[in-house]
Parts: structure tokens; sequence; C-alpha cells
């Protein structure tokens, strides 16, 4: 059975989740890290229930993705190293009486494994959010403003020259493509792909295990 929309509303609208995703997104903005905060969260979850709805998975599974990417680093405030875990733990707590066991495993699965080494997948939702997470990278993620401390951070200045960012499916020939538009003038091609490599590897072994190839097109050039 579906997941009513109800239920949606009332696990992302829930006012623990909305605290510590506050809370990530404040400790973490007070680290020098992007945002990783309630924007960072909707984008993830929309975009990780587009692509499940474009690689025909199931409504359940659409709706799981959703959930899953809007909770999956609401574990930041607690620590940083382990959110995944924490994230996961903090869920299924708040959450135990009021999904299906299974269903709450999938969503647990998905924010525990949507980080580096705890990257096994083992169903289609938790593949899903790594590729809608690890593709979000643009300028707006960056809280800097002073150019000159941009460019002293490289994730900062590869997050600010991105000015566009799109996510496309083909079904046919079974392809996740990334595209994105850099302005060169803040880092080079080189130095992106560099520092964008071990994301990339990432999209790439979700994207496998969804029987897909995943793709970074930067300035219309072909990259993987
Ligand atoms: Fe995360
Ligand atoms: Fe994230």
């Amino acid at each position: 059975m579906n997941i009513p929309n109800s239920l949606i509303k009332k696990i992302c609208q829930h006012p623990h989740i909305q605290e510590f995703i506050k809370f990530s997104e404040e400790s973490l903005r007070a680290n020098g890290y992007t945002n990783h905060g309630i924007i960072h969260c909707q984008l993830v979850a929309e975009r990780a229930k587009n692509l499940a709805k474009e690689l025909k998975l199931s409504e359940k599974e659409q709706n799981l993705s959703y959930i899953s990417g809007y909770c999956h680093d609401m574990g930041n405030f607690l620590n940083r190293k382990f959110h995944h875990l924490i994230g996961a733990i903090l869920f299924y707590d708040l959450f135990k009486n009021e999904l299906k066991v299974q269903d709450l495993m999938a969503i647990v699965q998905a924010i525990a494994f949507h980080d580096k080494k705890e990257m096994n997948f083992i169903n289609p939702v938790s593949a899903v959010l790594v590729i809608a997470d690890k593709s979000d990278v643009r300028r707006e993620r960056v809280y800097q403003k002073n150019f000159d401390l941009i460019k002293k951070d490289i994730h900062n200045r590869v997050n600010f020259a991105t000015y566009s960012s799109k996510l496309e499916t083909n079904t046919d020939l079974k392809d996740i493509n990334l595209f994105l538009k850099i302005d060169t003038n803040f880092v080079s091609l080189i130095e992106y792909f560099e520092i964008f490599t071990q994301r990339m590897i990432y999209c790439q072994k979700a994207a496998k295990y969804l029987g897909y190839n995943f793709h970074l097109i930067i300035n219309e050039i072909k990259i993987l």
C-alpha cells in the first residue's frame, strides 16, 4: 500500500524534523560548510522523487525516496562524520509507530547509506537518494559572499562556479546525465573534475545498481 500524502506531510513537517534540519543548517554554516539546510533537503527530496518516477519505480518507492531525501541530512546537528547514521536512528525513533516496518527500514537504510563507505545498496531508494544528493552542486549553496574568501575554499569555489545544474534520465539508452554549466573564471575544468571525482564515483555506483550508466557533462563537454 502506498504512503498517503497526509502522512508524507505529517513526517516532513514534524516539528522535530524541522528543528533537526534547522539546527543542522546552523551548525554546518558555523563550521564553514556549504548549505545543507531546508533548501538542500527540499531540492534533494524533489529530485529523488522525480528520478524514482523517471526510472519507473513504484509510487510507494517514489514517496519513500522523497521522505528519505527530505530527512537525509538532519543528523548533522549532532555530528558531521556520522550524520547519516545519526539521522537514520533519529528517524527510526520518531516514526517507528507511524510507518510499516518495511517502509521504515527502506527510509532508515537510505539515510544511513547516503554517505561514503556506507553505500551498500540493497534497495533502489538508497541509490536514488545518493544521485539526488551528490548531484546538488550550485552557486546558491555558498554562504560566503566575499569573492576573495570564496576563492580560498575549494568547496565554495566549485559550488560557486556552478551556475546551472540539470539531471536528466534517458530510459531508452539507460543513461542518467548530469549537465553542469560552470564559470571557468572561478575553477578550471580539470580542477573541477578533481574535486568532483569522488562524488561522481558514488553516482556511478548508484546508477549501476539501478541498471543505468551515469554521465557528467560540463559546459557541453562529456567528462564521464
Ligand atoms: Fe549528507
Ligand atoms: Fe545532502
